[in-house]
């Protein structure tokens, strides 16, 4: 094939064969572990506001939030450091697996990945269900934590590798549309069970193990891709997964692009070194700052205390529990928005579009609350008013769900040659874990001290990287997995860093050697 000194800058490949309805219910099993995911980020928000899952467990803090004694401003309200520990503990755990979960990708194979994510998952829902203890608690959301580690590192480049180019943004975004109906059914969930005369927050921890068979039993079910065989020596049985992936045995071309990367990433001993080389500086770039800046738009200040920031604005419990149903299905609504345009306007207009929404939306939400509740947190909200945020809100949930919610995991897996995907996406999900740690731990600290101020903050951190995608992210629609060099060849700024031999047949070539 390419020796190493072949530049090749000839258009994008098209190959044969489309989507099939073999892919199509593949993806859509394989998608279910974003339900994981997304159950465990919208329930936990319901289950700590309820009053007796806090007075078994967090008996200080109830007292101190029903102490009408205390004088507290309505921003600092619910600021406990133990509680939102309960929620953000999870995320830590996540991160930690996921690198393992990265080893065990390559080694293995996605498919037992995503197995080992919705067992341990699975043995998670079942001790928190049951928990009579704080110690108990916490080793079941540790447990979910490793569970949503491997299944956020595997499900994703599963997806990507699956799905023909032309429809792979729009596949791969049905990771993102499981995880906002698990977001969704567990604000049900909550919102049922909040009405139990007892036990309402052990059902809600217990129902996580429902998606978590799905998940585990689907990966016994699922094909491997193409290109996980090809990386474990299964030549044969990679040609004809991908000549049934595609419905046609015309897959020759696809075929030796991709036993072109394997042959490559073969030759790469140390992946994680390997990442940190000059031509890789785009893709490490963007595996740290994606997810870094996706977590910076703060939806999960909306996505996990939703209940409580409609409380501190006035709304009573159930009100609170139902806008963050309403949140939760216009984020699920807003994904198809994504769904359906990824592919056809391209990755960089939803970015953008979605961005300057969120920011828009950001800066009226803190201008209003700031009126209303000034700095001292005092006063309260007319029905009118807090009813105007609820639509901001919403504005901006879906402007997330359309834009940094899916491409904020599309474009991460999908730019990565295979020698360091997995490396890549351990970052990616490692990045994304630590930042949804940090928030889910510190936001109603800050809320606490920088009141009204939080909304701006983060409209500020939305102004950034929307100016860093226009500049700096190049358009990724319809670009073959393994061709996504040239994408990076042609732009303006990462250029420099791809070395002309990189572009060869569309396969990253490693320093120096050749592939004969
Ligand atoms: C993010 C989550 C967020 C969710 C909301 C995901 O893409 O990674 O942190 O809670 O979208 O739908």
């Amino acid at each position: 094939m390419a020796g190493g000194a072949i530049v090749s800058t000839g258009p994008i490949k098209n190959y044969n064969g489309g989507m099939t309805a073999f892919v199509f219910i593949t993806c859509v099993v394989a998608a279910t572990g974003g339900l994981i995911f997304g159950y465990d980020l919208g329930i936990s928000g319901g289950v700590t506001s309820m009053n007796e899952f806090l007075k078994k467990f967090f008996p200080s803090v109830y007292k101190r939030m029903n102490d009408d004694s205390i004088k507290q401003s309505q921003y600092c309200k619910f600021d406990s450091q133990l509680l939102t520990s309960f929620t953000s503990c999870l995320y830590l755990a996540a991160l930690v697996a996921s690198f393992f979960a990265s080893a065990v990708t390559r080694i293995f194979g996605r498919k037992i990945s995503m197995l080992i994510g919705g067992t341990v998952f699975l043995v998670g829902s079942i001790i928190n269900g049951i928990a009579s203890n704080v110690l108990m608690l916490i080793i079941g959301r540790l447990l979910l934590g490793v569970g949503v580690g491997f299944a956020n590192q595997s499900v994703p480049v599963y997806l990507s590798e699956m799905a023909p180019a032309k429809v792979r943004g729009a596949l791969n975004m049905g990771f993102q549309l499981a995880i906002t109906i698990g977001i969704l059914v567990a604000n049900l969930v909550n919102y049922g069970t909040a009405q139990m005369k007892k036990n309402g927050w052990r059902w809600s921890l217990a129902i996580a193990a429902v998606p978590a068979v799905i998940m585990s039993v689907g990966s016994v079910l699922l094909p491997d891709t193409p290109n996980s065989l090809l990386e474990r020596g299964h030549m044969e049985k990679a040609k004809s997964m991908l000549e049934k992936i595609r419905g046609t045995s015309e897959v020759d071309e696809e075929f030796q692009d991709l036993m072109d990367a394997s042959q490559q990433s073969k030759m790469v001993e140390h992946p994680w070194r390997n990442i940190t080389q000059p031509r890789y500086r785009p893709q490490l770039v963007m595996a740290i700052l994606i997810p870094f800046f996706q977590q910076l738009t703060g939806i999960n200040a909306i996505m996990f205390y939703a209940p409580v920031l409609f409380k501190t604005l006035g709304f009573g419990d159930n009100a609170s529990l139902m806008s963050a149903v309403i949140t939760g299905l216009v984020n699920v609504f807003a994904t198809f928005v994504s769904i359906f345009t990824v592919d056809k306007y391209g990755r960089r207009f939803l970015f953008l579009e979605g961005g300057i929404q969120m920011i828009v939306c950001q800066i009226l939400v803190g201008t209003l609350i700031g009126l209303k509740f000034g700095t001292t947190g005092e006063g309260s909200m007319s029905k009118g008013y807090s009813d105007l945020v609820l639509i901001l809100i919403c504005v901006y949930v879906a402007a997330f769900a359309w834009s940094w919610g899916p491409l904020g995991w599309l474009v991460p897996s999908e730019i990565f040659p295979l020698e360091i995907r997995s490396a890549g996406q351990a970052i990616n999900v490692s990045v994304n874990m630590f930042f949804t740690f940090i928030i889910a731990q510190i936001f109603l600290n800050l809320l606490c001290h920088m009141k009204f101020g939080l909304f701006l903050f983060f409209a500020a951190w939305e102004i950034v990287m929307t100016i860093f995608i226009y500049f700096f992210l190049p358009e990724t629609k319809n670009v073959p997995i393994e061709e996504m060099n040239r994408v990076w060849k042609q732009h303006w700024f990462w250029g420099k860093y791809i070395p002309d031999d990189a572009v060869a047949g569309g396969i990253q070539l490693s320093a120096g050697k050749s592939v004969a």
